[in-house]
C-alpha cells in the first residue's frame, strides 16, 4: 500500500505516519470494529466523485449499531471528511476509501466499553482480482470454510471479526492456485465470495442469493440489480446450489473492490465456453459508466469531490 499524506481521525486530519494506535486497542484483541470500502472515480470532466458514499456510510453506522458501538460523530461530518480527504491527498484520479470505527484503548477484556473512534484512510488501489481477471474472468474454488448461520455471524454488518473466515477461505483458494473462494452457507447453498456478492445467468435468467441469505447486502449488488432493471432485465433472488453454478451460462462477482469480475472456472469446471458472457459484459459496461458519471439516471449515486 502506498502512503497518502493524510488520514482523517475523529474530526481532524493527521499525517499518515502519525495515525498509529496503542497495542492495547480493544478492537485489535477481539475483532469488534466496523468498516467500509468505497471507491472514488475520476470523471471525464476533470473532476472526481465518490460512488454511493451515503449508502456506504449508512451501512457503516448500521454495522456499528449491530456491533453495539456508538459513533459519536454525525454521519454528515464523515461525508465531508471523505470528500476533503480525497482533495487533501490529491487523489482526484481515483482512490479507495476505508472508514473504520473501532473501540480504542482503556480497558481490556470482552466486557470493556472503551470510547470508539472513527477514521478514514484513502489509498490508490487498482483492480482487486487483477486486470486479466476483469477482462477474461477468474478461477474460483468452493471453500471448505462456510459462512456461519445468520444467527451466529451477523453478516449484514461489515464487522472486522467476520473477515477471519474470509481471509482463511481466500488463502486456501490462492494456495490451491485459484484467484477467489466462494463460500457456501450452513445448508450448502452458495452465499458469496470472500469479499464479493455473486450472480449467475442460467437459461437467460439472472439470479443472485436472496437478501435473507448469509451475505453482506452489497451496494454493488444493489447497483447491478438496478442497472439491469433499467435495461429491462429482472434479477431473481433465490438460493443457488453448487451444481447450478457449475452449469450456469455466466457467473460474475460484484463488490466495491472487485467491481464486476467475471468467473470463468469453478472447481476446475469451465463456465460455459470459459469467456465472459453477454450479461456480464453488459453489467461491466453499465457499472463503469455509472461510477464515472456517464449515466444521468443515477447521478444521485455520485458525491462530487
Ligand atoms: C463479504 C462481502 N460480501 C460482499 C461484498 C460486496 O459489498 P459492496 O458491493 O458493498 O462492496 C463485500 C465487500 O465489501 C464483502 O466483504
Amino acid at each position: 500500500m502506498r502512503k497518502a499524506d493524510w488520514i482523517w481521525r475523529d474530526g481532524s486530519f493527521v499525517p499518515w505516519d502519525e495515525a498509529t494506535l496503542h497495542v492495547t486497542t480493544h478492537s485489535l484483541h477481539y475483532g469488534l470494529a466496523a468498516f467500509e470500502g468505497m471507491r472514488c472515480y475520476a470523471d471525464d470532466k476533470g473532476g472526481a466523485a465518490i460512488f454511493r458514499l451515503h449508502e456506504h456510510l449508512k451501512r457503516l453506522y448500521d454495522s456499528a449499531h449491530i456491533a453495539t458501538m456508538q459513533i459519536n460523530v454525525p454521519l454528515q461530518q464523515v461525508v465531508e471528511a471523505c470528500v476533503e480527504l480525497v482533495r487533501k491527498n490529491q487523489m482526484l484520479d481515483g482512490c479507495y476509501l476505508r472508514p473504520i470505527v473501532y473501540m480504542g484503548d482503556g480497558e481490556l477484556g470482552i466486557a470493556a466499553q472503551n470510547p470508539t473512534h472513527v477514521e478514514v484512510i484513502a489509498w490508490r488501489w487498482g483492480t482487486y482480482l487483477g486486470d486479466d481477471g476483469v477482462k477474461n474472468g477468474i478461477r474460483c474454488k468452493i471453500s471448505s470454510f462456510r459462512r456461519p448461520a445468520v444467527d451466529s455471524m451477523l453478516a449484514k454488518g461489515k464487522i472486522t471479526g467476520n473477515y477471519v473466515s474470509s481471509i482463511l477461505a481466500r488463502r486456501e483458494a490462492n494456495s490451491a492456485g485459484y484467484q477467489e473462494a466462494l463460500l457456501l452457507d450452513p445448508q450448502g447453498y452458495v452465499a458469496e465470495g470472500s469479499g464479493e456478492n455473486l450472480f449467475l445467468v442460467v437459461d437467460g435468467k439472472v439470479r443472485t442469493p436472496p437478501k435473507g441469505a448469509a451475505i453482506l447486502h452489497g451496494i454493488t449488488r444493489d447497483t447491478v440489480i438496478q442497472l439491469l432493471g433499467d435495461r429491462g432485465i429482472g434479477v431473481e433472488e433465490s438460493f443457488i446450489s453448487r451444481d447450478e453454478l457449475y452449469c450456469a451460462g455466466e457467473v460474475f462477482l460484484t463488490g466495491t473492490a472487485a467491481e464486476i469480475t467475471p468467473v470463468r472456472e469453478i472447481d476446475n469446471r469451465r463456465i460455459a465456453d470459459g469467456t465472459p458472457g453477454e450479461v456480464t459484459r453488459l453489467v461491466q459496461k453499465a457499472y463503469a459508466a455509472a461510477v464515472r458519471g456517464q449515466d444521468d439516471k443515477h447521478s444521485a449515486w455520485l458525491t462530487r469531490v
